[in-house]
C-alpha cells in the first residue's frame, strides 16, 4: 500500500514529511515526493526509488514551508517512474493530491476531463483526482474534494493542499486507512499510526466518506454532504513494532485480513455492467480459437494457484490446461509453440526459476500472459500481457493475500475466455461473475469467526504430521494448506487427493493422525464424506471446511469449519483462509517465527 504524511504546524514541513514516510517504508514502495506550500505556490519533488533518491533530490531545493503532504507510492496503474509519482498536480498547478487506492472509474473520468481541456501527463489513476478538484474548485478547498469523491469510485486515501490557502489541507478516506493526528500547535494526517507516534499518540480515525479540513490549530470533520462530524480522540498506545502491523501480531495476520478489500480492489476494476473486462490483455476471440493449449508455470504457492486455475479454465473456457513447476518446465525441453499460452504467475515477479520458464516459453514461440503483484516487476516487464493483483505489498514471507486475488484474476481471465470464445451460456457467465463478487463478504464472515479456527489449532499444535485431503478445486487447495503449515510451524505434512488415499497413503492414518479436509464441491461431497469416515475408522482427527449448508459433516469430523454458502466453483477463494488461519494459529502457538520462516525468503530470486 502507498504511504501519505502530511503536516500544518511552526516547524519545517518537509522533514517532518521524510521522517513519518520512513517509518511507513515497510508497506512497500518503489517512488516517493512531496508537495509544499512556499508561500505563494506549491512545489512538488518526487522521484522514482528509494526515500534516500528523494532526499537527494530536496538538498538541492530550497524548501522553506511550514505545510505539505508527502506520498510513498506502491505502484498498481502506470510504471514506476519520476512522472508516475505522487504528488500529482492539476493542470494549472493549483492543486496538489496524494493518494493511497484504486479508482475504478478513472479512464471514465480522463476521459470526461479530457473533454473539457485538461491535459494528463501520467499514467496513474490518481491524476485524475487532481485535475477534478481544480475542475469543481470554487474557492473552497474542502468542498472541491467533497463534490470530487462523490464521483469517485473505489477506494482512496486522500492529502490535497491548493495554492490559495497556505493555512489548511484536507483529508479524505474511502476504503484506505487515513488517521488525523492531533498536536499541540501542529496537525497531522498519515496513512498508518507508525508515522506519528514521534509527534502525537492522539488521533482522530477517519471513517469512509468523511473529509477533515487540518489547520494548525483547528481540525474540522465533515460527511460528504458537509454536514459537521463529531468524533473521539483515540489514544495510541501502541508501541512502534505494533503500530507497523497497524496492531497486529504479525503481518501474515494483517495480511490475512486484508484479503476482502484487496479482492474487492482486485475484482471491482474488472467488472463493468455484469461483464468481465480486462482491458490490459490484448487476447481475442480468433487467438483463443488458435491455441491447442494454456501452460500454467509458477512456483509454491503461485504454483498451487494456477492448479486451481486449471480447473477453472477447462471448466469454463474449455481449453486444455496443463500446470507446471517453473522449476522442472524450464529443463524438460517443453513441448511449446506459438500455439501455446503460457499463463506465468508470480507475486514478487522476480523468481528466477520463474522468469527463466518465461523466457524457455518466449524462445519456443509462446505468447507470456503473467499474474504479477509487483508493478514493472521483471516477469511484468519480459511479457506479452500482465494483470495485476492489486493486493498491495505482502511482507510476511507466507503468501495469503496475493495468492487469494491470483485465484481472483485466474477466475476471470477463465471468464473472459469463456465469454469471447462463447463457451458458456450469457447466465452461467453471469451468475459466475455474481459469485465472484460475493467472496470479499463470505470472506469478511470467515475471517470475524477465526477463534473457532484457534481453539482447534490449540488442540493439534504438537502434532508431528498433519494431512489435507481434497478432491476436484479442493485438492489443488489441499496443496496450498499443506504448504502454508509446513513453511511457518515447520510441520510435515501431506496434500492428497481423496480418492488416492486408498492406493497408498491410508497406510500412515493411525490413532490421532490430523487430517484436513476442504470439502466445498457439491458433487464430490458424498466421495469426502466416505473419505472422513475411511481415516476416521483408522483413528484419524478431521478438521472439516466446508459450507454452512452441509450440516452433516460435523456428524462425521471432529471439528467442522463452514464457511458462507457459495457457489462451488467460487469456493476455494473463500476456503482456502481457514487453511491460512489454521497454519498461522500452529506457528504461533509453536513459537515460530511467522513472518520470516527459517530458511526462507520472500522473493527467491537465486537458482
Ligand atoms: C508462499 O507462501 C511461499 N513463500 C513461496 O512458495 C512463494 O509462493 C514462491 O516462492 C513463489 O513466489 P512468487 O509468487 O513471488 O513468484
Amino acid at each position: 500500500m502507498c504511504g501519505i504524511v502530511g503536516y500544518v504546524g511552526n516547524k519545517k514541513v518537509v522533514p517532518i514529511l521524510i521522517n513519518g514516510l520512513k517509518k511507513l517504508e515497510y508497506r512497500g514502495y518503489d517512488s516517493a515526493g512531496v508537495a509544499i506550500h512556499t508561500g505563494e505556490s506549491l512545489k512538488v519533488v518526487k522521484c522514482k526509488g528509494r526515500l534516500s533518491a528523494l532526499e537527494k533530490k530536496l538538498n538541492k531545493e530550497s524548501m522553506d514551508s511550514v505545510m505539505g503532504i508527502g506520498h510513498t507510492r506502491w505502484a498498481t496503474h502506470g510504471e514506476p517512474n519520476d512522472i508516475n509519482s505522487h504528488p500529482h498536480l492539476s493542470v494549472s498547478g493549483s492543486i496538489a493530491v496524494v493518494h493511497n487506492g484504486i479508482i475504478e472509474n478513472y479512464m471514465k473520468i480522463r476521459e470526461f476531463l479530457k473533454g473539457q481541456g485538461y491535459k494528463f501527463l501520467s499514467d496513474t489513476d490518481t491524476e485524475v483526482i487532481a485535475h477534478l478538484v481544480e475542475y469543481h474548485f470554487r474557492g473552497n478547498l474542502a468542498e472541491a474534494v467533497m463534490e470530487t469523491i462523490k464521483e469517485l469510485e473505489g477506494s482512496y486515501a486522500l492529502g490535497v493542499i491548493n495554492n490559495k490557502n497556505p493555512e489548511a489541507f484536507i483529508a479524505a478516506r474511502k476504503d484506505s486507512p487515513l488517521i488525523v493526528g492531533i498536536g499541540k500547535e501542529e496537525n497531522f494526517i498519515a496513512s498508518d499510526i507508525p508515522a506519528l507516534l514521534e509527534y502525537t499518540r492522539d488521533i482522530y480515525i477517519l471513517e469512509d466518506q468523511e473529509i477533515a479540513e487540518i489547520k494548525i490549530d483547528s481540525i474540522k470533520i465533515y460527511d460528504i454532504y458537509g454536514d459537521s462530524v463529531e468524533k473521539d480522540i483515540f489514544h495510541v498506545d501502541w508501541d512502534v513494532a505494533a503500530a507497523e502491523k497497524s496492531g497486529y501480531e504479525h503481518f501474515m495476520m494483517k495480511e490475512m485480513c486484508e484479503e476482502p478489500k484487496v479482492l474487492k480492489d482486485t475484482i471491482g476494476p474488472r467488472i463493468f455492467d455484469s461483464n468481465v473486462v480486462l482491458d490490459s490483455i490484448k487476447i481475442d476471440k480468433e487467438y483463443l480459437e488458435g491455441i491447442e493449449k494454456i501452460f500454467i508455470v509458477a512456483c509454491g504457492t503461485a504454483c498451487h494457484a494456477g492448479m486451481v486455475g486449471k480447473y477453472v479454465i477447462e471448466k469454463l473456457a474449455r481449453i486444455p490446461v496443463e500446470v507446471d513447476l517453473a522449476s522442472e518446465f524450464r529443463y524438460r525441453d517443453p513441448m511449446i509453440s506459438d500455439k501455446n499460452l503460457v499463463i506465468i504467475i508470480s507475486q514478487s515477479g522476480e523468481t528466477i526459476d520463474t522468469l527463466f520458464a518465461l523466457r524457455e516459453a518466449k524462445k519456443k514461440g509462446a505468447r507470456i500472459l503473467s499474474i504479477v503483484n509487483v508493478v514493472g516487476s521483471s516477469i511484468a516487464r519480459e511479457s506479452d500481457d500482465v494483470i495485476y493483483t492489486w493486493a498491495g505489498p505482502e511482507i510476511a514471507v507466507a503468501s495469503t493475500k496475493a495468492y487469494n486475488t491470483q485465484l481472483s484474476v485466474l477466475y476471470l481471465i477463465a471468464l473472459d475466455f469463456a465469454n469471447k470464445k462463447a463457451a458458456i451460456g450469457k447466465n452461467v457467465y453471469e451468475k459466475t461473475i455474481k459469485s465472484l463478487q460475493e467472496v470479499p463478504d463470505a470472506l469478511d464472515k470467515v475471517l470475524a469467526s477465526r477463534d473457532d479456527i484457534q481453539k482447534f489449532s490449540s488442540q493439534h499444535y504438537n502434532a508431528n504430521s498433519i494431512f489435507f485431503i481434497g478432491r476436484g478445486l479442493d485438492y489443488a487447495l489441499s496443496m496450498e494448506g499443506s504448504l502454508k503449515l509446513k513453511e511457518i510451524s515447520y510441520i510435515h505434512s501431506e496434500a492428497y487427493a481423496g480418492g488416492e488415499l486408498k492406493h497408498g497413503t491410508i497406510a500412515l492414518i493411525e490413532k490421532g493422525t490430523l487430517v484436513v479436509c476442504p470439502m466445498t464441491q457439491d458433487m464430490l461431497h458424498e466421495k469426502m464424506v466416505s473419505n472422513i469416515k475411511e481415516v476416521k475408522a483408522r483413528g484419524a482427527v478431521v478438521m472439516a471446511i466446508t459450507q454452512e449448508k452441509n450440516t452433516d459433516a460435523e456428524k462425521v469430523a471432529d471439528m467442522t469449519i463452514t464457511i458462507p454458502n457459495i457457489d462451488p466453483l467460487v469456493a476455494p477463494i473463500v476456503a482456502v483462509t481457514p487453511m491460512q488461519l489454521f497454519a498461522y494459529y500452529v506457528a504461533v502457538l509453536k513459537g515460530c517465527d511467522v513472518d520470516k520462516p527459517r530458511n526462507l525468503a520472500k522473493s527467491v530470486t537465486v537458482e
